[in-house]
């Protein structure tokens, strides 16, 4: 493969693509071993345990393909992304090409790591947080002292940062028993300086429960938002909230066309509730073909079942209305934030 893109150039490259409606995030299931047993995810479980990880070999390989179609936001996620024996292998193959982005439970976070995650090109850090009391997050986490280990490692990650570009964030899944916590997740956000995100719950994961969220969410933390400046998530995808409740989710759904999902074998599929439905293998097919094939599938996806983040946040950047609130919210969420004193340069 050719030489890595200069920063500059990357940007300049992934923002033509993005003006042009294509392939420009990928959400990547690095490994699937988790070290928590989380309520809300099938992951954990047996017959996710045990499958195979992406090596860093087949980072490599995989972003050389996709920079093929041009720079991605890469999402790693998983399983427990900091499970894996050489993240800041895969975070440096990717970060060549790409940016690398990571949500991650925390609990393995300390110094030494978030050192070398960020010095490696990570570019946004988000942890996991669902309630404001540690014995409901425990509990729905599977596990205790996972809310402590949560918040240790959010203010961890901020102190660590390299770039000022380098952001870190909590963020919460958005379920029937947690939208009283919001407002209270914010304050500890702001307390240790971090920014706030949450995503929608998606009952479209295997076995897990059905929950009734109350329809007027969208109201409720679009006025949060307008209070607190630490909400960072974008405006039109919040905003939304209510309709993918009343109706079971949003379409139509660009999986396919602007984002994608690639698991820990290289299997390439529309999204994270669809592993099994793939278009290919990126570690084995050409690019053009898995390219073609995810628009196929595009083209013929009726699935409007979910508005989670990993699909709700670009599409409302590419396709939402009020585009100019929206980008106005995309440049808090991703702008800099002073590093510091041990930075490598801010
Ligand atoms: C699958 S996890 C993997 C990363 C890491 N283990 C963690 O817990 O953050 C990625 C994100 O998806 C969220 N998540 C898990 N189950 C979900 C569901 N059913 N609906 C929406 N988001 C979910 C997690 O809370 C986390 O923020």
């Amino acid at each position: 493969m050719g030489p890595a893109l200069g920063e500059a150039a990357k940007k300049l490259r992934y923002l033509r693509n993005f003006a042009a409606g294509r392939l420009v995030h990928v959400n990547m299931q690095l490994l699937y071993d988790c070290n928590l047993r989380c309520s809300i995810c099938e992951f954990w479980k047996p017959e996710y345990r045990g499958r195979p990880r992406l090596e860093v070999e087949q980072v490599r390989v995989l972003s050389d393909k996709l920079a093929t179609i041009g720079p991605q936001v890469v999402s790693i996620g998983g399983g427990e992304p900091l499970l894996h024996p050489d993240l800041i292998g895969v975070v440096q193959s990717l970060a060549q090409d790409h940016f690398p982005v990571m949500i991650c439970n925390g609990w393995l976070v300390n110094p030494d790591n978030a050192r070398a995650l960020f010095r490696a090109g990570i570019h946004e850090i988000s942890v996991s947080v669902d309630y404001v009391d540690p014995k409901k997050h425990d509990a729905q986490r599977g596990v205790q002292g996972a809310h402590a280990r949560a918040m240790r490692a959010l203010r961890i990650l901020q102190e660590s940062r390299s770039y000022s570009w380098q952001r870190v964030h909590m963020i919460s899944v958005i379920m029937d028993d947690n939208i009283d916590d919001v407002e209270q997740l914010i304050r500890m956000c702001r307390e240790i300086d971090v920014t706030y995100l949450v995503t929608l719950y998606s009952d479209n994961r295997g076995r897990i429960e059905r929950r009734t969220i109350p329809n007027d969410v969208s109201e409720h933390l679009l006025a949060l938002k307008k209070r607190y400046p630490e909400f960072v998530v974008l405006r039109g995808y919040i905003g939304r909230f209510s309709d993918a409740i009343l109706q079971d989710g949003i379409g139509p759904c660009y999986a396919g066309r602007n984002l994608c999902n690639i698991d820990s074998q290289g299997d390439v599929s529309l999204c994270i509730d669809r592993l099994e439905d793939k278009v290919g293998n990126i570690l084995h097919d050409p690019m053009d073909e898995i390219e073609r094939r995810l628009l196929g599938k595009y083209l013929s996806n009726r699935c409007r079942a979910c508005w989670t983040s990993c699909r709700g946040a670009i599409e409302t950047l590419m396709h939402g209305d009020d585009r100019l609130g929206n980008l106005l919210d995309y440049h808090r969420m991703t702008r800099p934030v002073p590093v510091g004193p041990h930075a490598a340069r801010s």
